[in-house]
């Protein structure tokens, strides 16, 4: 870490820790998103962290972002995680909008006054995205789009959606990317889900019931927009990975200082090497996903397309904050497993890292993929 990048987290730790823990357990509790820590994390800029200045970004590297989300996580993986979605929209309106495009939206999306949202997944097209059933057809002037999206993370709070939708054949070929504004006639939403975790980020179904859409808010054209979120998924799985990093970092934090203080047969927990071996590990882990991540931020920046690697990143770190935060729960024990400490909500947060934005099969899928044509073109 650069000295700049130190002095950024520690300001924003320091905003995250005074500001945002104090309410979790509660929020948590209660599902209570609250607008003004996202607003308080734009005033710091993180909202809106690689994007260009132009646009009231702040210019910053993949690199960098990186680390702010890990420093959010360690606090709040939800938080983290509505700053990376919001930022995965921006990334795509900067990298395939066109000027008008990014004028319109940009501002208020880096600034932290508004949430963007990306919406592809549908009740019967997750992992097969390139199914989805949404229509957009063509009118005068525009689109009209019907259809149902689901589990779509800030649905609700955010203003600026990325929504996938079929214009043409079956396949990937016949699916377009369109800006959708809260509040457009036929936009509407449907039930939030209960779930395990991320309480405090609002996951809803939206629903589009002969929605205009007017061609000027098509990113690229017809036809391209799975190309659109494949590509806007590579860079945010590596901002997934480095949320995992966080989970998993403040999960190995609280149990080394719990077993460092707590007394068993008259000594500190920490002295038994039963307990050492698993923290030691725990580390391994933690420090070996951090590199991964920072390997697949680094090709980002330096423009090298590298989805294999950005997958593998996403595998490694969710897998590592899923087993390291479910191990420090086993550290605590008994308290461990009550709201009294936090490791159970990190624990509960880590799972759907492991689902979202492709789940790890996914993965999976996308690294051998890649393996095979590596190999293929060597032989
Ligand atoms: N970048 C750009 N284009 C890409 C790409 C990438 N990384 N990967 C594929 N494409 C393009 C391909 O080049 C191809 O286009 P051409 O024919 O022009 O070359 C087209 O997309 C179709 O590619 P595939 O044939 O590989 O597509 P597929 O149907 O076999 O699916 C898949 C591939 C990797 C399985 C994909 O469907 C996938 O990633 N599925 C998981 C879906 C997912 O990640 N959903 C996340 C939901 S959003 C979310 O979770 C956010 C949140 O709320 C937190």
């Amino acid at each position: 870490m650069n000295d700049f990048q130190k002095e950024l987290c520690r300001n924003l730790a320091k905003y995250c820790q005074d500001v945002i823990e104090p309410h979790m357990e509660h929020d948590d509790a209660e599902g209570k998103f609250r607008m003004e820590f996202f607003k308080g994390l734009g005033d710091y800029g993180v909202t809106g962290v690689t994007l260009p200045e132009l646009y009231g970004g702040a210019g910053l590297t993949y690199s960098d972002y990186c680390y702010v989300l890990e420093e959010i996580a360690k606090v709040s993986v939800p938080y983290a995680v509505t700053v990376s979605v919001s930022s995965m929209v921006q990334t795509i309106l900067n990298e395939y909008g066109n000027e008008d495009q990014k004028r319109k939206y940009l501002p208020a999306l880096t600034s932290g006054e508004e949430i963007g949202a990306f919406a592809l997944s549908e009740s019967h097209s997750g992992s097969d995205a390139a199914s989805l059933k949404t229509t957009a057809k063509k009118v005068d002037g525009g689109y009209v789009l019907n259809g149902t999206k689901m589990w779509i993370t800030s649905g609700g709070i955010a203003k600026t959606y990325i929504v996938m939708a079929r214009t043409g054949a079956e396949g990937a070929k016949g699916v377009s990317a369109f800006i959708v504004r809260d509040g457009a006639q036929g936009f509407s939403y449907g039930k939030a889900e209960k779930k395990m975790g991320w309480k405090t980020s609002p996951t809803k179904e939206l629903i589009f019931e002969n929605c205009f859409v007017a061609t000027e808010d098509r990113l690229l054209e017809e036809g391209q927009g799975f190309n659109v979120a494949m590509g806007g998924l590579d860079r945010g799985r590596v901002a997934i990975a480095a949320i995992g990093v966080g989970c998993a970092q403040r999960a190995l934090d609280e149990a080394v200082s719990y077993s460092l203080t707590r007394q068993q047969f008259k000594q500190a927990i920490f002295d038994f090497q039963g307990l050492q071996f698993m923290m030691a590990d725990m580390a391994l882990e933690v420090e070996s996903s951090r590199l991964m991540v920072f390997a697949a931020a680094k090709s980002i920046d330096e423009k090298v397309h590298n989805s294999k690697l950005c997958s593998m990143a996403k595998l490694k770190a969710t897998d590592c904050a899923m087993k390291v935060t479910t191990d420090a729960v086993q550290v605590l024990g008994g308290v461990g497993y009550t709201a009294e400490y936090p490791v159970e909500r990190f624990m509960r947060d880590a799972k759907v890292l492991q689902i979202v934005e492709g789940t790890n099969q996914i993965q999976r899928v996308v690294i051998a993929r890649h393996l095979k044509k590596e190999y293929e073109n060597h032989a």
